[in-house]
């Protein structure tokens, strides 16, 4: 049987397209989750930015920075909001600041969420187009039982305006439980980000957890953040014996007492 074409959105980053046959399948959506600082807002910004290069429509929705900070932190990575938001490429919505503007959100109200995301599309017309919303789960924050009923909703709604979907979803820190594990089996794909200290180094790493109609990776690869070039992937990431064992320290300490209590046996 012949292999049906998939059409494959670039994420922006190439490491990331490489782990995915290319990109991630139009019309998904795709949860993007990790503990806080693990490169998720990075991500999709990435994503966006590659959107306005290749002339989609884009909208990117935030909750938890404002629009000014997420336009900082793209400018870093040498990604131009500012330009792609005059010339009409890209919608920036705020639901942090709660200003009085024509983009901005006033509640974290899913209902308006939507109302306001179909606004922007109409506004930037027909075609391809994606969307980031930065965070998904923030509108669940209070009621995690939602988390797959929304889910559901704004994919439902999305799929239907021509929409890939980039939703982020926050782990806590304390259990690694995401917020409302719901997303995970209502999204077509899960990209998870980790983090980890090791020998005294914050690392990150990234796997792909789940994305339909690929023969996607099944690896854990280490990821770097860089000035003015954002995500990189690197190697897979070596099986770290840190993984299941104890630090080498703990362990001497405890074979170094064992010693001496034999010792101290008669
Ligand atoms: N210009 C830069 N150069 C190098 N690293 C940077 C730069 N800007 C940000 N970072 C790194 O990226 C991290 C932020 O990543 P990001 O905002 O994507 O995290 P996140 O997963 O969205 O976290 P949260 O859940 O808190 O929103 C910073 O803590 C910093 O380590
Ligand atoms: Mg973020």
């Amino acid at each position: 049987m012949e292999m049906p074409h998939v059409e494959r959105l670039s994420t922006g980053v190439d490491g990331v397209d490489k782990l995915l046959e290319g990109g991630i399948p139009r019309g998904f959506l795709t949860a993007v989750t990790g503990e806080p600082g693990c490169g998720k807002t990075i991500f999709s910004i990435h994503f966006i930015g590659k959107g306005i290069e290749e002339g989609d429509k884009c909208i990117y929705v935030t909750t938890e920075e404002s629009k000014e900070s997420i336009l900082n932190q793209a400018a870093q990575f040498n990604i131009d909001f500012q330009t792609a938001i005059e010339e009409k490429a890209l919608i920036l919505i705020d639901a942090l600041m709660g200003r009085e503007d024509r983009w901005s959100l006033q509640t974290l109200d899913l209902e308006a969420l939507i109302g306001k995301i179909i606004e922007a599309k109409k506004e930037l017309g027909y075609g391809r187009s994606r969307i980031v919303i930065d965070s998904l789960s923030a509108f669940w924050l209070d009621k995690p039982a939602m988390a797959r009923r929304y889910s559901y909703y704004v994919k439902k709604i999305l799929s239907k305006w021509d929409f890939t979907v980039v939703a982020t979803s926050q782990y806590a820190i304390t259990t690694s439980d995401a917020f409302g594990f719901g997303i995970e089996h209502i999204a077509d794909g899960v990209i998870r980000f980790r983090r980890a200290i090791r020998n005294g180094y914050l690392r990150r790493y990234i796997i792909i957890e789940k994305m339909r109609q690929t023969n996607h990776s099944t690896r854990v690869h280490e990821i770097t953040i860089q000035h003015g070039k954002g995500i990189v992937v690197k190697d897979v990431a070596e099986e770290s014996r840190e993984d299941f064992t104890l630090p080498p320290k703990v362990v001497r300490r405890i074979v170094e007492a064992k010693r001496r209590s034999e010792e101290a046996l008669p």
